[in-house]
């Protein structure tokens, strides 16, 4: 990492990442000699030598022998700057990342290790569209990649044939467009010959698009993301004299001194105090992204590598569940409860495997249902942290909304993140108020129970919409009533009228609606009251949180029932607007429920009637909410 380092004025000119893509024998290799040769970027001797070669062998000239050559020179190289190619027009210079053959290629791509902002796909004029095209095609697609040419090789072979071209271009397109990828240009191009490479072809005079070269140099260089929101992952934390210095590389946004920096997941918070430079003098006063830097802040906070630093307005999300789509590289196939280490910029966490969503077929788009994702296949997975993560939404933020999956030492998967269906933790997760001072009640815990004659307690029914929760609630808390208990029911559907009717049912608005809730029972158990909760209650971190809040006297009940069966049941004809689109976010349909692990109690409305799973309740609570002799007489 170099301090300080900024934009280099005396660099110039423009340089493009540029991958090359495409079916096996589609022509990657030659294509590339071949804009070698067109743009004059072979080094010195080299065209002579191939020609050479080729005179002696008694061959044609072939262009893929200088990728062979510059591959000679890669086995024997040790670092990986060599294994690039460069080449130059008269508006920039480009660089092949990376190359087609080389064995790590789809890996590099995947893992952001080689970070391309322009493609270039080749596809066999006669054979059009191949498995790999479509592969290849997806992993851009994955990864982001926005420019796309599309060249379309071997056009000589179809006899320049233009309605031959059209029907491969259409091809292409249909399949690139299924996936959200817009190929900017499609050139009828011989890579052998050179034709529409960097001169127009005499050849294709029914062909009125650009050169592959005037395509290549119309896009883009991707400016770095300066305009997004700011993230400055923390790389280290450097004590210097009494000061601390925090070093990292600015992703995305402008930092600023003066600048108030958040630090997630740890929510602190300090202003920049200067950026330091080595060589600099003045000191800068803004880092941009794509610098590497180091700050010092006014205050001193403890800081750890893996801390995201953003501005307090546009912060990334925490959260311990995301989706991600994962392209799968270990040996070994990848299944549900296995546990990974995960990469995110950098930050390190270990992430369990909570569910295979799909396995994706790259070559009809299918999604289709699989305990196992194999080597070199797409899948969307959950996946599951301990610890809160700060993450953006790569539709966002690339940068830290990508990240790479490890097997001890083994880089087994790439992927790229997404919350849909997931709430952001934050808003639970932040403590507002200051200023506070608990206040201590003269009345104990003892006397109320002894009282009431029962403990207060929070019983916390949790399951699809449909399966039971506020009929059974509505009939445990009749049973109970009629016993003497002092007991209350907090229905979904009421609370939403009242308490929460501010709240939709956005991932969210859900995890809002329960954290209010949890504080709420949790309120009422410390009362003395047994309350009964019946919200679907879909994410299980927020459940958790409920359960820290009514501190060991949370009870979670699951009310299980099969999707298929609530679905039939569809008690409000909700599912069938579910169904036809009608209401969006649906839990079981379109939102995700996510099972509980480890309930206190089980009951199951599929198989048993509304009258033996109310007796259950009823049983347990009398087990576990009454007063023994013991703490009768302690309080007596
Ligand atoms: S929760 O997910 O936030 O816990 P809650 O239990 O409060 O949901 O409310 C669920 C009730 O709201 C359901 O029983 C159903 O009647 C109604 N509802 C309306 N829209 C939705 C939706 N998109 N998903 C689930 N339930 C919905």
């Amino acid at each position: 990492m170099s301090l300080g380092q900024t934009n280099a004025p005396w660099i110039a000119r423009e340089l493009s990442k540029l991958v090359v893509v495409g079916h096996v024998d589609h022509g990657k290799s030659t294509l590339i000699g071949r804009l070698l040769y067109d743009t004059d970027s072979l080094p010195e001797g080299k065209f002579e030598e191939l020609k050479a070669t080729s005179e002696r062998r008694g061959m044609p000239l072939e262009w893929s022998f200088v990728l062979d050559a510059f591959q000679a020179e890669r086995d024997q190289a040790v670092t990986i700057d060599t294994t690039q190619i460069w080449f130059k027009t008269a508006k920039r210079d480009y660089v092949i990342i990376d190359a087609p053959g080389h064995k790590e290629f789809l890996k590099n791509m995947v893992t952001g290790a080689a970070n391309a902002d322009t493609a270039l796909l080749t596809v066999d004029a006669r054979e059009g569209v191949r498995e790999q095209t479509r592969r290849h095609g997806y992993i851009l697609h994955i990864i982001g990649v926005k420019q796309v040419a599309v060249a379309v090789n071997k056009i000589d072979l179809v006899d320049y044939d233009e309605a031959r071209f059209n029907e491969v271009a259409r091809e292409v397109t249909q399949y690139l467009n299924d996936i959200g990828v817009e190929p900017s240009f499609i050139v009828p191009i011989s890579a052998r010959d050179g034709d529409n490479i960097a001169r127009r072809s005499a050849q294709t005079p029914w062909y009125e698009g650009t050169t592959l070269l005037e395509a290549l140099d119309s896009f883009r260089v991707t400016t770095l993301p300066i305009d997004q929101p700011l993230r400055f992952p923390v790389q280290d934390v450097y004590k210097f004299d009494d000061r601390r210095l925090i070093a990292g590389r600015v992703e995305s946004g402008v930092l600023r001194v003066g600048d108030t920096l958040m630090f997630s997941p740890s929510n602190k918070t300090a202003q920049v105090g200067s950026i330091e430079a080595w060589n600099q003098d003045p000191k800068p006063v803004e880092a941009r992204a794509g610098e590497s830097v180091a700050i010092t802040l006014t205050e001193q906070l403890f800081l750890e590598r893996g801390e995201l630093a953003s501005h307090e307005e546009n912060p990334p999300r925490l959260t311990t569940v995301f989706k991600g789509r994962v392209f799968w590289f270990g040996n070994e196939p990848l299944t549900a409860g296995k546990t990974l280490s995960m990469k995110l910029t950098t930050n390190r966490a270990r992430v369990t495997v909570q569910a295979i969503e799909s396995v994706i077929d790259t070559d009809n788009l299918a999604h289709r249902p699989s305990d196992e994702v194999h080597r070199n296949e797409v899948a969307e997975v959950i996946l599951r942290s301990k610890q809160v993560l700060a993450v953006d939404e790569f539709r966002d933020i690339m940068r830290t909304g990508r990240f790479v999956l490890l097997d001890g030492y083994d880089t087994v998967a790439g992927g790229v993140l997404s919350m849909e269906g997931y709430p952001d933790q934050r808003r639970a997760l932040s403590v507002k108020s200051s200023n506070v001072y608990s206040v201590e009640h003269r009345v104990s815990a003892e006397a109320r129970a002894q009282r009431n004659g029962h403990r207060g307690g929070v019983l916390w029914f949790t399951g699809l919409s449909g399966a039971g929760k506020s009929t059974l609630a509505m009939e445990v808390e009749q049973r109970l009533f009629r016993k003497g208990y002092h007991v209350y029911v907090l229905d979904g559907d009421n609370v939403r009228r009242g308490l929460n009717a501010n709240l939709g049912f956005s991932p969210d608005d859900r995890a809002e609606n329960i954290r209010r809730v949890g504080e709420a029972a949790a309120l009422f158990a410390d009362a003395g009251l047994i309350v009964i909760t019946a919200f679907i209650s879909p994410y299980r971190a927020d459940r958790e949180r409920a359960r820290a809040a009514g501190r060991g006297a949370f009870h979670e009940i699951y009310v299980d029932a099969d999707l298929e069966i609530c679905e039939q049941r569809d008690p409000k004809g909700l599912y069938k607007k579910a169904r036809s689109g009608e209401i969006k976010d649906f839990t079981g349909i379109s939102a995700p429920y996510e099972t509980p692990i480890d309930p206190e109690l089980m009951v199951n409305t599929s198989n048993s009637a509304v009258d033996t799973c109310a007796e259950q309740i009823v049983d347990y609570v009398s087990r576990v909410f009454s007063l023994d002799d013991r703490s009768l007489r302690q309080t007596g």
